[in-house]
């Protein structure tokens, strides 16, 4: 049941990390626990960002800082309306996350750690046999850098853990910060 003395406030949840190492699984797992508890949440999730807003944009460095930059306004937008924002984006380069860290709302870097090795071994979306073959350009981790986060809020090394206990990580930390109410069993 919802805690119903919680007063809800806005953040940015942004999961930054390879392809595959699991961004878009955990981000969904933390949603729904969060719905359940009675926030208002949005998941912005780069597949679908690059769908619906950013269709136009490829994977030059260039075009990775607009697709950021755009998922940025509209975070911005949501966090200081008081709505829980979880964003899933490989989001590469250091200075753009400190970007996004100086133009939103309680922004809570979480570096989603895999190795190189374990997400080309997953490869969940057939990615990695094709940028390693040369098929894709720019690829992060095989053609294309990706700045490790310096200082992250929260490390979750998925190579370690099921899904299931790295979201739990990341929602202990949201309750510890008051960001998140503490899920009630009665
Ligand atoms: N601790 C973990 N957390 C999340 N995913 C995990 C974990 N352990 C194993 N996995 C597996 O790793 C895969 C991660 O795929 P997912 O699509 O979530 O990656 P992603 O980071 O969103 O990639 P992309 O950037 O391509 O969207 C899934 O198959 C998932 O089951
Ligand atoms: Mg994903």
């Amino acid at each position: 049941m919802a805690d119903q003395s919680f007063k809800q406030k806005g953040f940015v949840l942004w999961l930054t990390g390879l392809s595959g190492a699991g961004k878009s699984t955990i981000a969904e797992i933390v949603e729904g626990e969060l719905r359940s508890r009675g926030l208002n949440i949005e998941i912005l999730d780069g597949d679908i960002v690059r769908k619906e807003l950013t269709r136009d944009l490829g994977f030059s460095k260039e075009d990775r800082e607009e697709n950021i930059k755009r998922v940025t306004f509209v975070a911005k937008l949501l966090s200081r309306n008081q709505v829980a924002c979880i964003c899933s984006f490989i989001s590469p380069y250091r200075e753009m996350r400190d970007r996004i860290r100086r133009e939103t709302t309680n922004f809570i870097e979480v570096f989603v750690d895999a190795s190189l090795e374990s997400v080309s071994e997953r490869d969940v979306k057939g990615l990695y046999k094709k940028a390693l073959s040369g098929e894709i350009p720019n690829f992060t981790g095989i053609s294309a850098p990706y700045e490790v986060p310096d200082m992250p809020d929260l490390h979750i090394l998925t190579d370690e853990q099921t899904p299931l206990q790295s979201a739990t990580q990341i929602l202990e930390y949201l309750e510890d910060v008051g960001l998140a109410p503490y899920s009630k069993l009665f």
